[in-house]
């Protein structure tokens, strides 16, 4: 049974079905080389299904949460000013060196699937829009002229402007942690690889739920939290790569119903997750009244009006950007694995 739940890994989707505590809620562990389930402390109690196409298996864990990492640790890209200039060099070669390797075509449009862009009518927002690699994926079902693509990045937006499928489309600078949208404006919110550079994720979400009319989806894809120590150290060294319970919590702290966590990765890592996963997870959420968040906030995370230390910017530049050479390599090793181990053993 292990050994098909790894084939059916890539496309298992992590539904919520869970009892409300107030101790806390019920979750899986992300490391699916193995697909653990059973390392989790006792919490509280909690119904989770996995289904993929083959299979549905129902765990009721006697427990679980995983506490969020804290917000010490050094995460040295993930605020916006190193952000924007991190976008300000690897933009130039974005397209050709980050998308083979974490995020394909085929990746995208299995992740984009729940978000379910059913009408080329729908008005579309694409926060963290980047290149529009994943505005390609929307604008194959959605009438571009109804899609914006907002970024902080001028260097990704210049790209997305030279593709011309996205001609029609509006493109517009901005932060996702403070979205130019009226509130209940668009239909579906999409952001696909951006919260790992949110200072204050739990605050992008919130706005996310802003933003969306009623009854309208909101679909984040973003990494997964590595279990091996090595891509832990360079993973947290980089950016935010999130456990999958935090992006629920945040989903439903922020007010969306009907939370689901679909697992993606690249097809030749096998459903290997020990390493994370730059583009692991697409979760989506259902906005159940219209109007703000119930959620409050207190100041932001970062305030990006405030001067740095330039020496300070510097070093984080610097070893966060070192430290994302790693997951350059990561999918290469991957990669290899997959061309020597024989079909349908683990990697
Ligand atoms: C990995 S790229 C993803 C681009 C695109 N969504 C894709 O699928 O290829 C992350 C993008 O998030 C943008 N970004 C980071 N922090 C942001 C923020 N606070 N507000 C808006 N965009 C942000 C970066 O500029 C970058 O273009």
């Amino acid at each position: 049974m292990a050994s098909s739940l790894l084939n059916g890994a890539e496309n298992l989707t992590l539904i919520r079905n869970i009892t409300p505590s107030p101790k806390g809620l019920g979750f899986l562990r992300s490391d699916l080389n193995g697909i653990k389930f059973s390392k989790l402390k006792s919490v509280t109690h909690a119904k989770i299904s996995i289904k993929s196409t083959k299979h549905r298996i129902t765990h009721i864990p006697r427990c679980s949460i995983s506490t969020s990492r804290p917000a010490s640790q050094l995460r040295f890209i993930q605020h916006k000013k190193e952000a924007f200039w991190f976008y300000r060099f690897l933009s130039i070669v974005y397209d050709h060196v980050i998308n083979p390797g974490h995020w394909t075509e085929d990746m995208r449009d299995d992740a984009l699937e729940p978000a379910d862009l059913n009408s080329p009518d729908l008005t579309v927002v694409d926060v963290g829009g980047g290149t529009g690699f994943t505005t390609l994926g929307i604008v194959k079902h959605v009438d571009a002229k109804n899609v914006t693509i907002l970024d902080q990045s001028p260097h990704q937006l210049a790209k997305a402007k030279e593709k011309e499928p996205l001609k029609e489309c509006k493109i517009i600078e901005g932060d996702a942690e403070d979205l130019s949208f009226e509130t209940d404006y668009a239909d579906r919110y999409i952001s696909a690889g951006s919260i790992e550079y949110w200072p204050d994720p739990q605050r992008g979400i919130k706005e996310a739920y802003r933003v969306l009319k009623l009854g309208g989806k909101a679909c984040l894809i973003g990494p997964v939290h590595p279990t091996f120590w090595l891509s832990r150290f360079f993973a947290d060294a980089w950016m935010l790569f999130p456990k999958e319970e935090e992006y629920i919590d945040w989903f439903e702290k922020a007010g969306f119903k009907d939370v689901q966590l679909k697992r993606i990765g690249p097809k030749w890592y096998r459903g290997v997750r020990r390493h994370g996963l730059i583009m692991g997870c697409s979760v989506t959420g259902v906005k159940p009244a219209s109007g703000d968040s119930p959620l409050q906030l207190g100041p932001k995370e970062e305030d990006v009006s405030k001067p740095v230390n330039p020496v300070v910017f510097f070093m984080r530049f610097l070893l966060g950007a070192m430290a994302a050479t790693y997951y350059v390599l990561v999918p290469i090793y991957m990669w290899l694995k997959d061309q020597i181990v024989p079909k349908g053993q683990p990697i």
